[in-house]
């Protein structure tokens, strides 16, 4: 038995990669540096379902498809739910997939991609009492999903920098999101019910919730000098240190470096870029000194938390659009699953107290 499942193998798949002690992510036979910065979400979505989803339209026709399923999206989920303001982003848009209707088939793929582009920007404006703004199929699903959250058309560093976000979180071997979405389509529950699972392990701070709590500490920590001594006193409190520490990698996360470089391309505020890394030198010095046996290093969701909150996005959004990224790479794990026809079903041991012997 292996805690937490640690270095058990549950599936064989042809979708990624990751190699921890390495640093090194292939997704579909690509290095991830092939792939962050020059690869839009829609080409994303056709290297990833190739072979997987039958029916999905050719490379050429995903942009349309995509902006089509956002208009449809709008139109009968959007417009017509009512939704209280008082849940928080990740639940309302947990809510509104909710209401799509489940399946394998193409169609309901097209439409769970696009759903967090259509619902995350509408969760953020029904919390503030705004309007949603309507989709604009036109755009590339980062231009059009900044457009929705802000109101205005994004500048094409912006879209571009979305786009290498959400490429760069695509896919990630059997973390606990996939994992669960596997879980859920060996069941042949269906792709929405998949991906409702796959939301649901996301949002914890020890997955895809960590990058919300990061935010808070860069504002906690506020000057650079601060960052040694507020850091210290996180960890005797026996916090964990958000953004640092990954069950797979044992040195850097590449994804780091990859956002890291799109937040410098996208020209976003140099003062709290330098903070952040202030903050991680510090952090890295502190986590070999207190936990020596320990290789912690910096994770994806450190410089998500930078690069994320310079679109404008608000913290307690993040991982929705983490979402945004990874519904490719659980319906692709999702498909596979399916492909190979059998129901996750795992043992445990029984160690509890026995029945009395009748006497
Ligand atoms: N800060 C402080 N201590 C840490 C951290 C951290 N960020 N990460 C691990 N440790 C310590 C643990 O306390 C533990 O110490 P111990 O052996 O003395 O008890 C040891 O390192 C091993 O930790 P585990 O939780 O057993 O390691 P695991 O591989 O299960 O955890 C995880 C990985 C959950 C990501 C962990 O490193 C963590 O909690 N990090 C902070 C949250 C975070 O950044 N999450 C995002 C991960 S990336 C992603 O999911 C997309």
């Amino acid at each position: 038995m292996s805690d937490g499942l640690e270095n058990v193998v549950a599936a064989h798949t042809v979708l990624s990669d990751v190699d921890g002690a390495a640093g090194r992510l292939v997704i579909r036979g690509h290095s991830l540096d092939e792939l962050a910065g020059h690869t839009s979400f829609e080409q994303m979505v056709s290297l990833m379902l190739d072979g997987f989803v039958p029916g999905l339209p050719a490379a050429k026709d995903i942009p349309a498809a995509l902006g089509a399923a956002r208009r449809e999206l709008f139109e009968t989920v959007v417009a017509k739910a009512a939704l209280p303001a008082e849940l928080g982003p990740v639940e309302l848009v947990r809510a509104m997939t909710a209401l799509i209707p489940d399946g394998e088939d193409a169609g309901t793929a097209l439409r769970l991609l696009a759903a967090p582009a259509v619902f995350t920007p509408a969760a953020l404006r029904i919390r503030q009492g705004l309007a949603p703004i309507a989709p604009d199929p036109a755009l590339s699903q980062a231009a059009d999903t900044l457009r929705m959250l802000t109101g205005t058309a994004p500048t094409q560093q912006q879209a571009a920098a979305l786009d290498t976000y959400l490429v760069t979180v695509a896919d990630h071997g059997l973390n606990a999101s996939t994992f669960a979405a596997r879980v859920v389509a060996s069941t042949r529950a269906g792709l929405v019910s998949a991906v409702l699972a796959g939301i649901s392990a996301l949002k914890g701070p020890l997955h895809g919730g960590a990058p919300g709590p990061v935010i808070e500490m860069l504002d906690a920590i506020g000057e650079p000098a601060n960052a040694r001594a507020q850091l210290e006193a996180a960890l005797d409190r026996g916090d964990r240190l958000m953004g640092f520490g990954h069950r797979v990698y044992r040195v850097r996360d590449p994804r780091a470096d990859a956002l890291k470089g799109a937040i410098r391309r996208l020209g976003a505020d140099s003062g709290r870029l330098a903070l952040a890394e202030a903050v991680e030198q510090a952090a890295l010095a502190i986590l070999r000194e207190r936990k020596p046996n320990r290789t912690l290093e910096t994770n994806v969701e450190f410089y998500t938390a930078l690069l994320l909150e310079a679109l404008e996005f608000t913290p307690d959004s993040f991982t929705c659009v983490f979402a945004l990224g990874r519904t490719v790479g659980w319906i692709a794990h999702a498909h596979e699953q399916i492909a190979g026809g059998k129901l996750i079903r795992p043992q445990s041991v029984y160690v509890g107290p026995q029945p009395r012997q009748a006497a």
